[in-house]
């Protein structure tokens, strides 16, 4: 039996510890109540800053995208530069990695089979999925009908009845910094041309209908156009000459022959020289002989004074000094376009 004192004793410590949790309680959710006060606040005072915001950095922070976008910013800041984007198939986004690199001019190997076009570096590469249409056609018409919106500004008279064809201001090409340049496609035949060569003209009827981007030749006049297309590998020179009167295809002629007189500009815009076979090899470890540097100047004024542009390829890519004093030279020479596999040094190099 418990004493009646112990009972009394034992109620008093329940009032205690009844009096410290109430004090904890309490003291929790002062606490809780300090911390959403200062969120609160703090909430407040950003929406604050953001409405009537006078620091710049958080204008910056807060501007919408919505109105820094405009129609052609596609390729906004884009340098477009001298670049040929050799083996183009090797970028992880073909044709798009290299206009992201600002380069003008891309390459795309092509191997026909059964009126489809793949592309590859040699046949074990190829699939279903890569062709020439989809990494190339495509990508490059949907990248110029993005330059070329039909807004009330480029067509003002729509809705009146008549409507322009060409678009007020003219028609641009893929660079948003220079609507004005061209962007070389070059399709290197890796099948028997004469097999190649009209599926090719026909794959180009997405980039000439119902606009027509190409480059052409009208007859008597080449009419420059945002695609210039050239014809390389085993492509059939007097196939791609037949059609005297139009054609929308040029030959990439071999540099160390244009003394032939075969090239002209009606039929080649760009040439193309080897570069070890026909400037010679370079020692590793030291650039160009003087030599050799006199050999590219003579090719290339001899293919300028017949209005004719020069590429080399097959330059040396290793030693990278070594890559890049040829680099240096053929620029200082004039050469028209770099031919690189390396696009990301081609495009930063400071000459
Ligand atoms: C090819 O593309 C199709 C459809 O986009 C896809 O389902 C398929 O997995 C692709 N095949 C290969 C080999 O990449
Ligand atoms: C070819 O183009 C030139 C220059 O643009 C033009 O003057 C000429 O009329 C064109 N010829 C034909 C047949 O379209
Ligand atoms: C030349 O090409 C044009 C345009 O594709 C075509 O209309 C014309 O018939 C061709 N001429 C010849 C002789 O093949």
């Amino acid at each position: 039996m418990l004493a009646p004192g112990a009972i009394l004793r034992t109620e008093g410590g329940v009032g205690r510890y009844d009096r410290l949790g109430k004090l904890i309680g309490s003291f929790s959710f002062f606490v809780l109540f300090v911390l959403c006060a200062t969120q609160l606040f703090s909430i407040a005072t950003t929406v604050v800053k953001v409405i009537f915001t006078t620091d710049l950095q958080t204008f910056l922070l807060h501007f919408p995208l919505s109105k820094s976008t405009y129609p052609t910013s596609l390729t906004r800041d884009i340098l477009p530069k001298p670049i040929h984007s050799h083996n183009d198939y090797w970028r992880r986004v073909p044709a798009y990695t290299a206009i992201g690199y600002g380069c003008i001019s891309i390459e795309a190997d092509v191997w026909e089979y059964s009126g489809e076009l793949f592309v590859g570096h040699d046949i074990a590469s190829l699939t279903r999925n890569r062709t020439f249409k989809s990494l190339y056609v495509e990508p490059l018409r949907k990248m110029l009908d993005s330059q070329n919106p039909d807004t009330e500004f480029t067509h003002p008279r729509k809705g009146e009845g008549e409507e322009p064809d060409e678009p007020v201001g003219g028609r641009n090409g893929i660079w948003d910094v220079d609507p004005g340049q061209t962007t070389h496609l070059f399709v290197d035949f890796k099948t028997p041309g004469h097999n190649t060569l009209p599926v090719v003209v026909a794959h180009l009827e997405a980039l000439r209908t119902p606009v027509n981007y190409l480059t052409h030749f009208n007859g008597t006049h080449v009419v420059h156009g945002q695609i210039t297309v050239h014809l390389t590998g085993d492509a059939p020179f007097d196939s791609i000459i037949a059609n005297s009167s139009y054609r929308d295809y040029f030959y990439d002629a071999p540099l160390r022959d244009l003394s032939s007189g075969r090239y002209t500009p009606e039929n080649t815009i760009i040439s193309s020289g080897q570069f070890g076979r026909d400037v010679g090899s370079v020692i590793w470890g030291r650039g160009m002989t003087e030599k050799q540097r006199l050999i590219v100047r003579a090719q290339i004024e001899e293919a300028h004074k017949r209005g004719i542009k020069v590429r080399y390829w097959d330059t040396p890519g290793w030693p990278i000094s070594v890559r890049n004093r040829v680099w240096g030279v053929l620029v200082q020479e004039g050469v028209d376009l770099l031919n690189a596999d390396d696009l990301k040094s081609a495009s930063y190099l400071d000459w």
